[in-house]
């Protein structure tokens, strides 16, 4: 990761390298904090951030969700963001903001504690490799299970529930894989470490529901859209280890991973080992939409 200039601390743009905290924050012993991840691409009209609105109101939603008491509203922080592009001159990239708890209480009550906001920017390329997202990416199914939501909220970017995907990604990667796909309790799919999941069999999509524990990604929703704007059937419903190996086409989606097709699960082909027809499809819409060119859904760029 190349440092940039400023990153946005509590209100004000501090310089890269005195962006600190002190070591007895509570959410770094506890995990007590939300986050996102957001792209932003180069456009003809400069540089956009990608759905800034949506991802800045899931950070406000799960700080809510977590009892957090943030001050900052959801406009606020897409003024900041913005602010911090713009300043750290960047064209495009990745945008990581955080909200955590702090220093001035050590148990687990985190009533007492400093409630501290963070935005970083930087320059980013492709998560999963340029060469993932030309030719395919090898998956295998995790043996750890995805967080239920009796224990915790998958459906929130809670930052000390991602121990669950460090510990699937690190295994995937030792086992020779590139990436995990996680199973629920019940072993039905939920998604990979930090992507959600689609399945193309017979030209129908699918792709699991929220409620088998995967995040209500913005990339998953986008590509939905853009694909029923097409003309495909997207249906929502569990899928099992069988509909992986059963499948045409296979691809994840995600802000850092984008449209990434799947060209092998557990060492099995994933239709004829190349990226089909329909993961394509949705790579080339993506693409086109965040970058400006679909002239459709301008609403999702923000311009900087
Ligand atoms: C666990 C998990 N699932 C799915 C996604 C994809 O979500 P989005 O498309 O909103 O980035 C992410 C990334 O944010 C994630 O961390």
């Amino acid at each position: 990761m190349e440092p940039t200039t400023y990153i946005w601390m509590n209100g004000r743009l501090v310089a890269w390298e005195e962006a600190t905290v002190h070591v007895l924050s509570h959410g770094l012993h506890y995990g007590t904090g939300v986050f996102e991840g957001i792209r932003a691409y180069e456009t003809d009209r400069g540089a956009a951030i990608f759905r800034l609105t949506d991802h800045m109101e899931r950070l406000v939603r799960g700080a809510k969700a977590l009892g957090i008491p943030l001050t900052w509203s959801v406009d606020d922080l897409v003024k900041a963001a913005k602010e911090l592009f713009a300043a750290n001159g960047l064209r495009s990239g990745y945008v990581r903001p955080l909200v955590f708890y702090g220093t001035g209480s050590m148990g687990l009550n985190p009533a007492g504690a400093s409630v501290e906001a963070i935005i970083a920017a930087w320059e980013w390329g492709a998560y999963l490799g340029e060469e993932g997202l030309r030719n395919g990416i090898t998956v295998g199914v995790s043996s750890w299970r995805r967080i239920s939501h009796e224990a915790l909220l998958p459906n929130a970017k809670a930052t000390g529930a991602y121990v669950n995907s460090v510990l699937a990604k690190q295994e995937a990667l030792a086992a020779g894989y590139d990436e995990a796909i996680l199973l629920n309790a019940e072993g039905h799919i939920a998604e990979g470490s930090g992507e959600n999941l689609f399945l193309v069999r017979d030209g129908v999509v699918s792709t699991p529901p929220v409620a088998a524990g995967c995040l209500e990604g913005i990339t998953a929703h986008t590509v939905r859209t853009l694909l029923v704007e097409d003309g495909y059937e997207v249906v929502e419903r569990n899928l099992t280890r069988t509909d992986l190996y059963y499948a045409d086409e296979l691809f994840f989606t995600g802000t850092a991973a984008e449209v990434t097709p799947i060209r092998e699960v557990d060492r099995r082909p994933v239709g004829l080992g190349e990226p089909g027809p329909v993961t394509r499809r949705a790579q080339e819409l993506f693409m086109a939409t965040a970058t400006g060119r679909l002239g459709r859904h301008e609403e999702w760029l923000d311009f900087v």
